[in-house]
């Protein structure tokens, strides 16, 4: 039925599933075998190499494949691959491992989707990889960051045979395998197929644009969002699905079509615009949208771009006859307010008014519980996005206080408690210092090692708090700047922290010395004690600073509150 359609890569479209005996007998077999539970990235690979996505692998990548990826963005058959496609283990995994060997691959859960049949187990020049794949070895590349830091030091190669897909519970019905898009494709008599990737949710821009696709290269759309693993910070799928599905009725009807992909990207800009246009191929699209700095990481910390604009539309123009897919390249769009219209950037007449809102300026009106007006986004997908993030007032945030002990933490944090709870709308928790060693780490002493890990069990609590539209109040010691940064950035992704430094002196707090421990402390009864025996570092990122020596818990209080209403987070 889909004979009609475009060849796969490679030409066969790889299904690596086995049949139902073939599974039995696998997992039979499996119960000797070494196990690896896949990372997140592994998993999204398994998946498209599993159903065809990644077609013509049919596994992870051996070392002479991966090489010839690497500098020369082919397989050694010859065939155009820009994207190095590795199993990368631990070395005390890949110790044991020979060829020949059958290793289980597992699912968080731990069950068995796959078996490798180990051929290659090797130890990568890493730094090379990254700069033959994504040209640079700036660490802030988020490809080259993982690569560098958080991928295993081992790689393992060899052929899968697939036991099951990686299972979703999630957006079910948009989650067509190339197979099934194909099929799709036949039964509705799509030939042509535009595929638009997006790793953002849509606003009118990209839906003009898409819109101008499909008719100039007279073909239908598929509306091919990832939502494997994108840049760090992008919004969550879930709610970017949600906004797909919102505009999906703007289109003429019976001219596009949405499915979910569940790819990991690399940001790699132009090698993954290659990348992109072979997966659109095996889902049987024939064309694929190209537009400004296509899966960029955009700039390093200097400014500096790593890609230019156009880079990913170049390097697809050299190989897109080759592959098969043709490229749809576009200029940025623009709105322009006098003929309420969006239009490519280049074909805009000089001295034209233009509007367009960046993703950092949408950010911050979402934030600050801005409008986004109509020109720039439809009423529906507004409404979802604005779902997700409420206004500052209704976000959740955690105050955090960090300073010595008796310097006046707990007794503010109290009395904030109470003014929040007294204001309502939102829950309130504290998890001050002495409680949570009661309660949530009663086995820890006062090591670093130990002050840490409370540190980060309180950061953990606080972020999940703070990501549900609660209020955390922490009041540890905290003395440490590190872990209070990683507390940070557990943290912020989800909404407001605000790091109060109670900086009382350490001779006032001694003077105060409420529970009798600083006598203790100098006497050497009590060990590491903070200020005495054990260091204290001072934030230097805190929001507030607040010496208790001349000031009332309920003025400090109230210079909390009064900062927190600038910030937006009380109304
Ligand atoms: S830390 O460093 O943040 O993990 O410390 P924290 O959990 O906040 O400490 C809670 C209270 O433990 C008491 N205490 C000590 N503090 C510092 N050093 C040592 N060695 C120590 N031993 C016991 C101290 O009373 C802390 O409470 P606060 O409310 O700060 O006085």
């Amino acid at each position: 039925m889909s004979t009609h359609l475009i060849e796969p890569h490679g030409g066969t479209l790889t299904n690596l599933v086995s049949e139902p005996e073939r599974q039995t007998e696998l997992k039979a077999a499996s119960t000797d075998w070494p196990s690896w539970d896949l990372t997140p990235r592994q998993l999204c690979d398994l998946e498209l190499v599993m159903n065809g996505g990644f077609s013509p692998l049919t596994g992870f990548l051996g070392r002479s494949d991966y090489e010839s990826v690497c500098s020369d963005m082919r397989l050694k058959s010859g065939l155009v691959w820009p994207m190095p496609i590795t199993l990368d283990v631990t070395e005390e995994l890949a110790k044991g491992l020979d060829s020949g060997v059958k290793l289980a691959l597992r699912d968080p859960e731990g069950v068995m989707l796959a078996v490798i049949h180990v051929e290659d187990v090797w130890q990568p020049d890493r730094e090379a990889e990254v700069d033959s794949v994504f040209g640079t070895t700036n660490p802030e590349h988020p490809g080259v960051g993982y690569t560098l830091s958080q991928a295993h030091p081992y790689y393992v190669g060899g052929r899968l045979e697939g036991v099951q897909l990686p299972i979703h519970y999630d957006f079910r019905a948009l989650r067509f395998t190339p197979k099934r898009l194909r099929e799709e494709f036949g039964r509705l008599g799509w030939r042509k197929v535009v595929a638009f990737q997006t790793r953002n949710p849509m606003h009118r821009a990209h839906h003009e644009l898409t819109l101008r696709a499909a008719k100039e290269v007279k073909a239908n759309l598929l509306i091919h969002p990832v939502v494997g693993l994108t840049k760090p910070g992008d919004l969550d799928h879930y709610t970017r699905v949600r906004c797909y599905q919102a505009i999906a009725s703007n289109y003429p009807a019976n001219t596009a079509r949405l499915s979910l992909l569940p790819l990991a990207m690399r940001m790699g800009g132009p090698r993954e615009a290659v990348w992109h246009a072979i997966i659109r191929k095996n889902y049987g699209c024939t064309h694929l949208i190209v537009g400004r700095d296509h899966a960029g990481p955009g700039s390093d910390s200097s400014g500096k771009p790593f890609y230019g604009p156009y880079d990913a539309q170049e390097l697809l123009q050299k190989h897109e006859k080759e592959i098969g897919v043709a490229m749809v390249p576009f200029k940025m769009m623009v709105y322009l307010e006098d003929k309420d219209t969006y239009m490519p950037q280049d074909e805009v007449e000089e001295g034209t008014r233009t509007l367009s809102i960046s993703g950092t300026e949408l950010r911050e009106r979402l934030a600050g519980g801005k409008d986004l007006p109509e020109w720039f986004t439809f009423k529906a997908v507004a409404q979802e996005l604005r779902k997700t993030h409420p206004p500052r007032e209704r976000q959740g945030f955690t105050v955090f206080f960090t300073g010595l002990s008796g310097s006046g933490k707990s007794t503010i944090a109290n009395v904030l408690l109470v003014k929040l709870l007294e204001m309502g709308g939102r829950p309130v928790t504290i998890l001050d210092g002495d409680l949570v060693r009661k309660n949530l780490s009663s086995e820890l002493g006062f090591s670093k090692e130990h002050r840490d890990i409370n540190i980060r069990r309180i950061g953990y609590v606080a972020s999940e708090i703070t990501k549900n539209g609660g209020i955390a109040v922490c009041a540890p010691i905290a003395p440490y700047d590190a872990v209070r940064k990683d507390v940070e950035a557990m943290i912020t992704p989800f909404g407001g922290y605000i790091l109060v430094h109670v900086a009382t002196p350490l001779e006032v707090c001694e003077k105060r010395d409420r529970k009798g421990m600083y006598a203790k402390a100098r006497a050497g009864i009590i060990k590491e004690f903070t200020g005495i025996s054990d260091p204290y570092e001072e934030p230097e990122n805190a929001a507030l600073t607040i010496d208790t020596t001349d000031k009332s818990p309920e003025e400090a209080a109230q210079e909390i509150i009064l900062h927190l209403k600038s910030l937006g987070f009380i109304g």
